[in-house]
């Protein structure tokens, strides 16, 4: 494994299932070296997921910093103390440690929890080999860089027009504000053979290139709906046989 470890981020329209994938990496690529989890996402669910419990959310350390009364007169302390709460809020798992961003209120925040999410990514993140981000719909977050030097950009796609519009967005926006992504690599989900052809006309014509397809899977809306971590999906269904296939992609990069 390279000293730096690997980088990996999940984007993509909201509900494509970037959540579903990345919890799945997260079990799958533990088995190859030590990974940390971050939830980007304000409505955190990977947890759930992945079926754990996170105790504390970067965003509820800031409020509490926020709230709490200076405890020295220098400026930026309270900065300096939030960092320190945020490595404190990384919480270790047998298998993973994951670190949830949270919800915070309030006006202008969560750009600030933003520049300390990327903190974490440029330090913390350094001492796991993977490193795997679940982005939130939106691509703010882009924009402000928290997703700096991310080694793989995963985009994910479902066969409609808006979600493989905002994936060339994705792509676009990394241009524009000179992200660093070592690969971008765009993989479908919830196909069908029904829909495999609108989807792959859709790519085509947004000049997109189709990675890996993951089958929709029954399995996997039955298992939310009941509050059963989906990454506890079984090895033998065809949608962790090709999220099996986008991981040896992904250690091909490590
Ligand atoms: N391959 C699949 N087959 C069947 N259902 C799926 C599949 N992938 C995801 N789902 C279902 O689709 C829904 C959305 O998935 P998920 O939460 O992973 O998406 P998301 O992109 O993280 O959404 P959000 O943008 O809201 O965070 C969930 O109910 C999930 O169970
Ligand atoms: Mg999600």
């Amino acid at each position: 494994m390279s000293a730096k470890g690997l980088t990996i981020a999940l984007s993509g329209k909201g509900g494509v299932g970037k959540t579903f994938i990345a919890s799945m990496l997260v079990k799958r690529l533990s088995e190859h070296g030590s990974v940390l989890a971050i939830d980007a996402d304000p409505d955190s669910n990977l947890p759930q997921a992945l079926g754990v419990t996170v105790k504390r959310s970067v965003g509820q350390s800031r409020e509490d910093i926020i709230n709490a009364p200076m405890r020295s007169p220098v400026t930026n302390a309270k900065q300096e103390y939030l960092e320190q709460a945020i490595h404190e809020s990384i919480e270790e798992f047998p298998l993973f440690s994951i670190i949830v961003m949270g919800r915070s209120e309030g006006e202008g925040c969560y750009c600030a929890v933003n520049h300390v999410i990327r903190g974490v990514i440029d330090t913390r993140a350094r001492g796991y080999d993977f490193t795997i981000i679940d982005c939130h719909a939106g691509l703010e977050h882009l924009s402000r860089r928290t997703t700096r030097d991310v080694d793989i950009m995963l985009v994910v796609v479902e066969p409609t027009k808006n979600s493989i519009q905002t994936a060339t967005r994705v792509t676009e926006i990394a241009k524009e504000l000179h992200i660093q992504f070592g690969a971008v690599l765009v993989v479908a989900n919830r196909v069908t053979a029904e829909n495999k052809p609108r989807l792959d006309e859709l790519a085509r014509d947004n000049g997109l290139e189709i990675t890996a397809y993951v089958p929709f899977e029954p399995l996997v809306s039955q298992y939310d709906g009941m509050g059963k971590p989906v990454s506890d999906l079984p090895e033998d269904s065809p949608a962790s046989k090709v999220i099996d296939e986008i991981c040896r992609k992904i250690l091909s990069y490590a």
